[in-house]
């Protein structure tokens, strides 16, 4: 080989993924280690990360993989999934995802990388959306108000009954449920019963039922409708019945059932909650899809979950943000309703755009060929002599007495390519849908029939067959009257209106979102290319082992993977947000302390500067949190943590930290924390949704930890969707292992890995079909690109604190003056001179094209800077360059040349409209309002609406779609 000549190894640049992922190049990395003073990114490390928790070893994970080269092993993986048709049912249904909808959302940037419109005025397209679903879930379940999704069906349903708890008369500790509900939800309500006290009983017949109303020693009831086995009934007697006892009627529902049917809320439901899934979201082997729940107007303020609301901006136009945020988790604490943070936004504004697509009638009419196919479908059944039906009543589930030939029927069921659910060990259900096509139903005929019975004509059965929907419970109510419902039909229409929503936020395809503690990473193009393959999509939760063996290897390897990255030795997948991990791992500690005779340790010690989730889950566990101090330097105060260990040291559960704090800080004393609290008879629970700053560097399990959760959607790459969906793993040290969730009852699919404690998600993988995008990243970073990127995230937080720091005081540092992954900038001190506050900055940074920081969390008034190690430093340097102008701002209004109250920070976002008006009242020019820095000229974003009023939208709560008059005045006038 000639000299100078690089080998084929070099030009075959296998860490090439690497290089892309991870934003400053090597020359850029030389040169942001110069402004801080050291010569390497180990030494940098080194400067920051205490000795007593530093990796000795490299990570053992294989080297990074090219995209060509993962995507061919994944494909691979996705191959030994096997996609049969699905007739399940039990909650999950095919559905067919408008392509439009596919490729302008789930497969678009501008839609999956947005954060959680915490911002309101950079996000209202995707509140649009989200206002849309609500709306769309208050239509169709008749009720007054609806929130912007849930979890999974399952925890709808268990969030349902705390609410009925927190709201109703009634002082009974039972919550009753009919045993015709899914088994998931029924699984779900027993976890989150129990820690809390709450009694679970179930009616298992029409005579328990009764009995149970007549009873009415409950504070709640939930029925399923249509129900698990496919019934209908009317319920509105019911429902008296359970008010004359003060307590609250639940009802569980599909969407796409409620088109032809009476309403929950005409029967006298006070909450319905369901899954939206079947609303244009593949099965995805359980998830993620978004939940729903609606209610009366008079629980609007205890609903778990977030609420899009209607306010008014600065100029009196509409706008949209988040209703009564005091409920957000980061304010209430131990006080907050549930510990839902992130949701499913994503699959939210699907199930939406599937609605404003299809439109009232389009979803009657795929409502009404489920219906009428169903209906065949028993008639031919009957005609091949089937009669046995569990009920007479139905929308898309037969339920079939199939006796002793149950399992051979399953079986040849699945021979000819088609699964059914059995049930109750003598009944088979099938469920239709959507995709249902004349061949599906031919053959389930075939199935049933033999091979050598003669079909029955499905036109034939047709003319003849009747509607297995009872007349009085077909529905005549209207729904979906909104013109966004009746407008975006034509393909055209939709691809438009959804261009214009997108068009109006600002999400990672446009700019660096640094949000503290949020970690808004590149979420590459590769790593999300398999989830929408149909080996991964098209999965029923509850298909046969046999069939899903490519996601066992999938789980398998990722929960592998992490444990390697942890330090821990087991890990859970089935938590479906960060909060959910966390409640999974304090459950799992109650329930080793209660293995071990020690149920009376109730107590959960929890610093000052956690995050809300951490006493919202400890509170849902049945724990209580005792608060410790931070120092004045940031740090967890040990001295704080030793006394309130000895304090309780009798009844001490756990402490929650998390770490690096989220202050931003390595602290040196985690491992004496660890100690403190083990010699106390509690465990360490380490949030580890900072994760970012340890993969390849550090270990939690090895440093004490005993439990911690991940938020794949911040540290492995998962975009955040506009607020979800998320998968929040628990992972665990080996003794806790047995109590991670497990899987449900006897027709689960299990893998190994996991453990036999409650479940805390309605499918066992959770958020499943999003976990090729976690196991891509891994693959594809390699042991030493990921140590390599936490090492980047390091410095860019540092090299934006070293910048700033002749403008900003970075709020807390640790040693050698040095950050973590993000740094707190304090602007408390320039509000005292110039009335400037946080806010304002993160307003005018909108002016700029960026995406404000973490507002006041976890210290108010403060912003929270996270730059991650895949922003460029070309991008570092122009979010440095717009907070520096912002000083410069805040300093012409210090010297008197800027109004205090007239100025552009004050007012801050300008809109186009108030820019371009004949009329310009203020005292600084509009060149400076839109253009504050030359480069904005070359590319400007402009928010659709100016600064919106908080306290208008609290006061005058209004949750649904803006009432088309409400603009009209603007276009008359
Ligand atoms: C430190 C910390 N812990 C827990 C969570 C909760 O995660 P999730 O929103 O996925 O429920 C977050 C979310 O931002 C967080 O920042």
């Amino acid at each position: 080989m000639p000299q100078n000549t690089p080998s084929l190894r070099d030009l075959e640049h296998a860490s090439a993924f690497v290089d892309r992922h991870i934003g400053p190049n090597d020359a850029e990395i030389a040169q942001m280690l110069r402004v801080l003073g050291h010569d390497s990114l180990d030494a940098l490390t080194d400067a920051i990360v205490p000795g007593s928790i530093k990796s000795g070893n490299p990570l053992a994970l294989p080297e990074s993989l090219t995209e060509v080269q993962a995507l061919e092993k994944i494909r691979a993986i996705a191959g030994r999934n096997k996609v049969l048709r699905s007739f399940i049912g039990q909650g999950y249904y095919g559905t067919h995802t408008p392509n439009v909808i596919l490729r302008n959302i789930l497969e678009n940037p501008a839609w999956y990388t947005a954060y959680t419109p915490y911002q309101a005025e950079i996000s209202q397209g995707r509140m649009e959306a989200l206002i849309n679903f609500q709306q769309m879930v208050a239509d169709l379940t008749g009720m007054e108000i609806a929130n912007a999704s849930l979890l999974d069906e399952a925890t709808a349903a268990a969030e349902a009954m705390t609410l009925a708890k927190r709201s109703a008369k009634s002082k009974s500790n039972t919550f009753l449920a009919s045993g015709d509900t899914h088994p998931q939800t029924l699984e779900l309500l027993r976890t989150r019963a129990e820690p809390l006290g709450i009694d679970v009983a179930l009616a298992n017949s029409e005579e328990e039922w009764n009995a149970a109303l007549a009873k009415g020693d409950f504070f709640g009831v939930l029925a399923q409708y249509p129900a698990s086995s496919g019934w209908l009934a009317d319920w509105e007697k019911d429902a008296e019945a359970i008010h004359a006892h003060n307590a609250l009627f639940v009802v569980a529902t599909d969407l796409l059932a409620l088109t032809l049917l009476k309403s929950p809320g005409e029967m006298g439901a006070d909450i319905v909650i369901g899954n939206s899934q079947r609303f244009g979201v593949p099965f995805g082997f359980g998830g993620p899809h978004a939940a729903f729940m609606a209610c009366r107007d008079a629980y609007k303020r205890s609903m778990p979950g977030r609420l899009i609301g209607v306010s008014i901006d600065t100029e009196g136009n509409p706008a949209y943000r988040l209703t009564l945020q005091t409920r957000e988790q980061h304010i209430r604490r131990e006080k907050a309703t549930s510990n839902i943070c992130t949701a499913q936004v994503l699959l939210a504004v699907m199930a939406s755009m599937y609605a404003v697509y299809h439109g009232p009638e389009g979803l009657k009419r795929i409502a009404g060929r489920v219906a009428r196919l169903t209906a065949i479908l028993k008639a031919g059944l009957q005609q091949l002599g089937y009669d046995q039906f569990h009920h007479a009543s139905a929308f898309d589930t037969l339920s079939l007495k199939t006796g002793e030939k149950t399992d051979a029927l399953m079986a040849r069921a699945v021979s000819l390519g088609a699964n059914l659910r059995k049930a109750w060990d003598e009944y088979i259900c099938i469920s239709l849908d959507e995709t249902t096509t004349r061949a599906d139903v031919e053959l389930l005929w075939r199935i049933f029939g033999g091979d050598d019975a003669t079909l029955p004509s499905i036109d034939a059965l047709d003319a003849s067959a009747p509607s297995l929907i009872p007349a009085e419970l077909e529905r005549t109510s209207a729904f979906l009257t909104h013109p966004v419902f009746n407008t975006h039909h034509s393909e055209h229409e939709l691809l438009r209106y959804l261009r214009t929503l997108a068009d109006k936020d600002l999400a990672m395809d446009r700019t660096m979102i640094p949000l503290g503690s949020c970690t808004m990473k590149l979420n590459a193009t590769a790593e999300m290319i398999p989830v929408t393959w149909p080996e991964f999509s098209n999965i029923h939760p509850f298909a046969p082992a046999g069939q899903t063996q490519g996601y066992k290897e999938l789980i398998g390897g990722l929960e592998a993977m992490l444990v390697e990255a942890t330090g821990y030795d087991a890990v859970s997948l089935q938590p479906n947000s960060g909060a959910q991990g966390e409640y999974a791992g304090l459950l799992a500690i109650r329930a080793w302390h209660a293995s071990r005779g020690e149920s009376h340790r109730n107590i959960c010690l929890i610093p000052e500067s956690a995050h809300g989730t951490n006493p919202a889950s400890a509170q849902m566990c049945g724990m209580k949190v005792v608060v410790t101090k931070c120092d004045a330097n940031g740090n967890v105060d040990v001295a704080d943590i030793r006394v309130q260990a000895e304090k309780h040291s009798a009844n001490l559960a756990a402490i929650m930290m998390t770490y690096p704090s989220t202050h931003g800080v390595f602290e040196e004393d985690v491992v004496e924390i660890c100690e403190i609290v083990h010699q106390h008879g509690g465990q360490v629970y380490t949030d580890g949704a900072n994760m970012n700053a340890l993969v390849g560097v550090a270990k939690p399990g090895k440093w004490g930890s005993d439990v911690s959760h991940l938020n794949l959607h911040k540290t492995f790459c998962i975009p955040h969707g506009g607020g979800g969906p998320g998968v929040g793993p628990c992972a665990v040290k080996s003794h806790l292992a047995p109590f991670l969730p497990g899987a449900l009852g006897k027709d689960g699919v299990r893998t190994e890995g996991t453990g036999n404690g409650a479940m805390v998600s309605a499918a066992t993988f959770g958020s499943a079909s999003i976990l090729p995008i976690s196991w891509m990243y891994i693959a594809l970073m390699g042991a030493a690109g990921l140590r390599k990127a936490t090492q980047v995230a390091l410095l860019n937080a540092n090299y934006i604190a070293r910048r700033l720091a002749p403008h900003y005081k970075t709020l807390y540092t640790g040693r050698n003056g040095l950050v973590a992954h993000e740094c707190i900038l304090d602007v408390r001190p320039l509000e005292k001179a110039t009335g400037i506050g946080a806010e304002d900055v993160a307003k005018r940074l909108i002016d700029f094209g960026f995406h404000a920081p973490t507002l006041s969390f976890p210290v108010a008034g403060t912003l929270m800077v996270e730059p991650t190690e895949s922003e460029s430093q070309h991008e570092l340097d122009r979010f440095i360059d717009a907070m520096i102008q912002i000083r410069s701002e805040i300093q012409a209004i210090e010297d008197g040349k800027l109004d205090r109250e007239d100025n552009p920070l004050k007012h801050a976002p300008h809109t186009a409209a108030q820019v371009s008006a004949s009329e310009w009242a203020h005292g600084y020019p509009r060149e400076l309002a839109a253009f504050p820095l030359p480069s904005l000229k070359l590319g400007k974003y402009w928010p659709p609406v100016a600064r919106v009023d908080n306290v208008y939208g609290d006061k005058n709560i209004m949750c649904a779609c803006i009432p088309v008059d409400a603009y009209k005045d603007d276009v008359e006038g």
